[in-house]
Parts: C-alpha cells; sequence; structure tokens
C-alpha cells in the first residue's frame, strides 16, 4: 500500500493543478465575453395593454423594496438595465409571470453569471406588478 501512496498523491497533486489552472483561464474569458455577446436576445411578441395603476403600483413596489441595489432603470449595474430587461421580454402576462417568479426565487442564467438574491418577502400579486412595471420601462 504505502509505496504506491507517496505516488498517487504526487499524481493527484499534478491532476489537480493542472486541471485548476485550466479552469481558470477558461473562466476568466468567459467573464470577459459574457456581457457582450448576446446581452438582449429579443423574444419575439406583441406587448399587451396592461392598466396603467398596475404600472404605477410596480414603480413604487420596485421603489420601496431592494431593486435599486442592483438595477438601474437605463443602465448595468450588478443586474442587467429595466429598460434591457424590457427589450428582451414582451409585455405580456406569461413572461410577467415568469419575471414574478424569478423576482422570488431568485437566480441566475439568463443574463450572465450574477445571482440575484431570492425575494420570498414578496407577494406573487407585487411580483407581477413589479415585472410589469420592469417591462414598460422601455416604453414609458
Ligand atoms: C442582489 C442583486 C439584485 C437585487 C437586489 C435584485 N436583482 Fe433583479 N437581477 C439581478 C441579477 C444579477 C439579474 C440577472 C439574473 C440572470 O442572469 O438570470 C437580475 C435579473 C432580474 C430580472 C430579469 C430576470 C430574467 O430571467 O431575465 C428582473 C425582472 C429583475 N431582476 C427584477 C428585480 C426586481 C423587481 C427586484 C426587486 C424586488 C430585483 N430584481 C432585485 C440582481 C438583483
Amino acid at each position: 500500500m504505502t509505496p504506491f501512496r507517496i505516488p498517487f498523491c504526487f499524481f493527484l497533486f499534478f491532476v489537480t493543478v493542472a486541471s485548476g489552472c485550466g479552469g481558470q483561464r477558461e473562466a476568466d474569458g468567459k467573464i470577459v465575453d459574457a456581457p457582450v455577446k448576446d446581452y438582449i436576445r429579443a423574444i419575439p411578441g406583441e406587448d399587451e395593454d396592461v392598466p396603467e395603476e398596475i404600472i404605477h403600483r410596480g414603480e413604487v413596489l420596485v421603489a420601496y423594496t431592494n431593486c435599486y441595489e442592483c438595477h438601474r432603470r437605463d443602465s448595468r449595474a450588478k443586474g442587467p438595465a429595466f429598460a434591457d430587461i424590457a427589450k428582451r421580454y414582451p409585455r405580456r402576462q406569461v413572461y410577467i409571470d415568469l419575471l414574478a417568479r424569478k423576482i422570488i426565487s431568485g437566480g441566475t442564467g439568463s443574463w450572465g453569471y450574477p445571482v440575484m438574491l431570492p425575494h420570498p418577502q414578496v407577494s406573487f400579486e407585487d411580483a407581477q406588478a413589479m415585472a410589469t412595471y420592469v417591462l414598460s420601462t422601455d416604453k414609458h
């Protein structure tokens, strides 16, 4: 047993170091590429009319929740600009519901690597209003 152990540890060490370095370089490359590549892939679809009060309610809720810690209306911060989110998703019920669920559960991967923290305290109805407001920021 013992005679094999030391060489095997060295072997493992080299494999770990070698693959660790390779992975690092790849990850760095991706972080540099990700924001530019496919930043907005607009989903085709017509906007639906929504009542002005819901948009306004969403705007107020967004202002009183922590959204602006990571988002700006017209420019990227930690999270994508609300206007860019509005360019990607048509303002339709199905996308409003999808984004409302994402606001509550948080997540990553749609816009790159950063993570949106979950907002479990937000009700689904309020999250829908916020999503409706976000999807209206390229029209108002
Ligand atoms: C901790 C930072 C952070 C906070 C706070 C935050 N977001 Fe986000 N948000 C992000 C990030 C990062 C993304 C991109 C996630 C991704 O790539 O999937 C995102 C994505 C989104 C999206 C698009 C989701 C998608 O799948 O395209 C919406 C809509 C959104 N945020 C709304 C909100 C609202 C409304 C609030 C306030 C309740 C909020 N965010 C608070 C960081 C944050």
